[in-house]
C-alpha cells in the first residue's frame, strides 16, 4: 500500500523495488534508535510526521520483539533511544521497555503528548530509569491547542504533566511545532516555557512530511512571520542569558526558506535507525513512503539489516547521486539533502532535494513560498484513522 498526497507526487503507480541485498557500503554505527512503539494516538495533529496510510500498518511488535530490537541495537553501538509513536504511552509495556533500556545502558527519552501520563507513571518511569521526557504542545493558547489536537482536555493535561515532569526531577524538553496559526504568539509560547521551567525548548517550524505535507498550504508561515518569530526568539535568548536563566531556546527554521538543503539524518544509514510499530526498519522516520522495500526486524537481525539490506545501502555514500549533486562541492556536507523530500516533491528520491537552489525542481519550493504569502482558507486534514483510510490503496 502506498500513500498519495495532494501536494506532492502521486506514487500510487509505482511498485516497490524488491531487490537483492548489496555489498555493504561505508556505514557508521546506528547511534540513535527511534522506537516508534505504536501509531495509536489520542490526538489528531494535522502536522504529524506519521505516514498518511498508518492505519494499514501491520501488527505491532510484541514486547519480546521490542526487547530484541533494543538489545541488538545496543550491541551495535546505539546509545540514544527515543520512545515515540503515535503516543508511546498507549503501549501497556512501556515501563518494561524503559527498564530494559536502562539495563542495557541507553540514554532514553520519552517523546509524548502528555496525554495518558499521570503522577504514578512518572514516578514508575523514573524508578525504571527513564532519563528524559519531551512533552509536545500544539500552542500556548488553550483554544488553538485543543483545536489542533482535537481534544478539549489536551491543554490542561499538558500543563499539569509538564509541571509534574519537572517536579519529578527529569530534564524536560518542551516542543512546540510552529506554523502560521501559532507562530505569531511566539512570545507567549516562550513565556509559558519559562513559567513551566523547561530546560530546552524546541521551537520547530513545521517540516513538511506526512500529514504536514498534506496540510502544507494551511500550515506554512509567511517569510515575515518567520523572521519576526526568529527575531523575538533571539531577543528572549539575550534576556534569558542576562537573567542567568539556563533555559535553551532552539529555533528550527523550515528548510523551505533555505537555499541549500539540510544534511538529512546526517546521511542515509549513517547514525539513525527507526523501527516502526510493525517492525519495519528504516534509515529515517519518513522513508516508508519510498518505493523501496525495507526489511523487517521480525525476519532479520538488526546487524544484517543495517549493513547488508538493500534499503539501508540504497542512498549511502555518493554513488547514487545524479547531477547537480554528483559534481557539487557541498555534497559531503549536505548529502544532496533529504531523500524523502526529493521523492515527495519530484517523484525520484535520487534527485537533489528541491530545497537546493541548484535543483531543477527548486521552483516547487518557490511556489510553496508564494502560496504562504497568499494563504487560502481551506480546511485542514486531521491525522486520524478515518482520514488515514482514504490514503490506503491496494497495490
Ligand atoms: Fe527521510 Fe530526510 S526524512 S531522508
Amino acid at each position: 500500500r502506498w500513500p498519495v498526497n495532494r501536494t506532492g507526487f502521486d506514487s500510487s503507480s509505482l511498485t516497490p523495488a524488491c531487490e537483492p541485498d548489496v555489498a555493504p557500503r561505508s556505514a557508521g554505527q546506528p547511534l540513535w534508535l527511534l522506537a516508534e512503539l505504536t501509531y495509536k494516538c489520542p490526538l489528531q495533529c494535522p502536522y504529524c510526521s506519521n505516514p498518511l496510510d498508518f492505519s494499514a500498518s501491520g501488527q505491532e511488535l510484541s514486547t519480546e520483539q521490542w526487547v530484541k530490537v533494543l538489545r541488538e541495537a545496543r550491541e551495535m553501538g546505539a546509545a540514544q533511544l527515543g520512545f515515540s509513536g503515535g503516543e508511546p504511552l498507549s503501549r501497556p509495556d512501556l515501563n518494561e521497555l524503559i527498564q530494559e533500556a536502562r539495563q542495557l545502558g541507553y540514554y532514553s527519552n520519552l517523546i509524548t503528548s502528555g496525554i495518558g501520563l499521570n503522577d504514578q507513571k512518572l514516578e514508575q518511569f523514573r524508578a525504571s530509569g527513564l532519563d528524559h521526557i519531551q512533552v509536545s504542545f500544539q500552542a500556548s493558547d488553550e483554544e488553538v491547542n485543543n483545536m489542533l489536537a482535537g481534544s478539549a482536555k489536551a491543554f490542561k493535561q499538558k500543563l499539569k504533566m509538564a509541571r509534574a515532569v519537572k517536579a519529578n526531577g527529569y530534564p524536560m524538553v518542551l516542543n512546540f511545532v510552529t506554523h502560521r496559526h501559532n507562530i505569531d504568539r511566539i512570545d507567549r509560547i516562550i513565556e509559558l516555557c519559562i513559567e513551566l521551567g523547561a530546560d530546552y525548548v524546541e521551537l520547530a517550524t513545521c517540516q513538511y512530511y506526512g500529514w504536514a505535507l498534506e496540510n502544507r498550504e494551511q500550515l506554512m508561515p509567511s517569510r515575515a512571520q518567520l523572521e519576526r518569530a526568529e527575531r523575538i526568539t533571539n531577543e528572549y535568548r539575550a534576556r534569558l542569558e542576562a537573567a542567568g536563566n539556563p533555559m535553551k531556546l532552539i529555533f528550527v527554521t523550515p528548510d523551505y526558506y533555505e537555499e541549500r538543503p539540510k544534511g538529512c539524518m546526517n546521511g542515509w544509514g549513517q547514525i539513525f535507525l527507526t523501527v516502526t510499530p510493525d517492525g519495519t526498519a528504516l534509515p529515517c522516520h519518513s522513508a516508508r513512503q519510498l518505493p523501496v522495500q525495507f526489511p523487517n526486524v521480525k525476519d532479520r537481525s538488526l546487524e544484517d539489516i543495517w549493513y547488508r539490506s538493500f534499503g539501508f545501502n540504497k542512498y549511502r555514500g555518493n554513488d547514487w547521486m545524479k547531477e547537480p549533486c554528483r559534481s557539487c562541492d557541498e555534497k559531503d556536507k549536505d548529502f544532496g539533502g533529504c531523500r524523502c523530500q526529493a521523492y515527495m516533491l519530484t517523484g525520484d528520491a535520487a534527485n537533489a532535494d528541491p530545497v537546493c537552489s541548484k535543483s531543477q525542481h527548486h521552483g516547487k519550493i518557490l511556489q510553496a513560498r508564494a502560496e504562504a504569502e497568499a494563504p487560502r482558507d481551506t480546511p485542514m486534514t486531521f491525522r486520524n484513522e478515518r482520514n488515514s483510510r482514504v490514503f490506503c490503496r491496494s497495490e
